[in-house]
């Protein structure tokens, strides 16, 4: 898929350099529409591919130290972090059996959504763990926008955006790579908001034999 689109990219782009100015303001523009198109699509397409690779590697669970996670997630957006002014914390959180690296992303697409999606306020972002019976309950709260109810279930479609334009850049993946990272792990998740009201987004892991100190 991304072969074809690297010629056309490439070829749009190549009219653009040469012909811009020499065909009129009309050609113009759609020349420039053409290397906007194709500029989407290739990220649509990266992402498409991040998403489908999710899970396929043949490397097993273990144990997995979520605040080294939650580190090397919040190290990885400082520059959103100090942009925008937030201030990401954490309660204690345990060690449980996953893949490390899809943990680190799981968290840190959660955290940048949180930012990303702030409202006038600062952004605080909150992340604790409370240990069940059978599993762990992750929770990321922010006092961003907040998601209305009769959209919950959609968040996590891929390509699924409720903003659009400029404001809040993405194409609508981050969460659909989440429910699928956490449903490989045997978990679930879902969101608990209202609209304007902040969001706290839930996923939830399995104990199972490993050494579940929490730090
Ligand atoms: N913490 C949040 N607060 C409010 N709305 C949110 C939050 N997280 C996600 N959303 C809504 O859910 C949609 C889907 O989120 P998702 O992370 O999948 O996509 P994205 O952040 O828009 O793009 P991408 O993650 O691909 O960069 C977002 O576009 C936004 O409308
Ligand atoms: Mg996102």
């Amino acid at each position: 898929m991304q072969e074809p689109l690297r010629v056309v990219t490439s070829h749009v782009q190549l009219l653009q350099r040469r012909y811009e100015g020499k065909l009129g303001s009309d050609a113009d523009e759609s020349i420039s529409y053409a290397v906007e198109g194709a500029r989407r699509m290739q990220t649509l397409i990266s992402d498409l591919l991040v998403y489908s690779r999710v899970g396929t590697g043949s490397k097993e669970l273990a144990p997995a130290d979520c605040v080294a996670s939650f580190d090397v997630a919040v190290a990885n957006l400082q520059e959103a972090i100090r942009e925008s002014g937030a201030r990401v914390t954490r309660d204690p959180l345990p060690t449980v059996m996953a893949h490390a690296s899809q943990l680190t992303q799981l968290l840190q697409n959660l955290i940048g959504n949180a930012i990303k999606f702030r409202s006038e306020k600062p952004p605080l972002v909150h992340v604790s763990a409370a240990r069940e019976e059978d599993e762990w309950v992750f929770s990321v709260r922010d006092n961003g926008i907040g998601i209305d109810p009769q959209y919950q279930d959609r968040v996590f479609g891929i390509f699924q955006r409720l903003q659009s334009g400029g404001k809040h850049p993405g194409t609508g993946v981050g969460l659909a790579i989440c429910k699928k990272v956490v449903e490989r792990h045997g978990g679930r998740m879902w969101v608990e908001s209202e609209s304007g009201q902040g969001a706290t987004f839930y996923f939830t892991i399995p104990r199972t034999g490993v050494d579940h100190r929490e730090r």
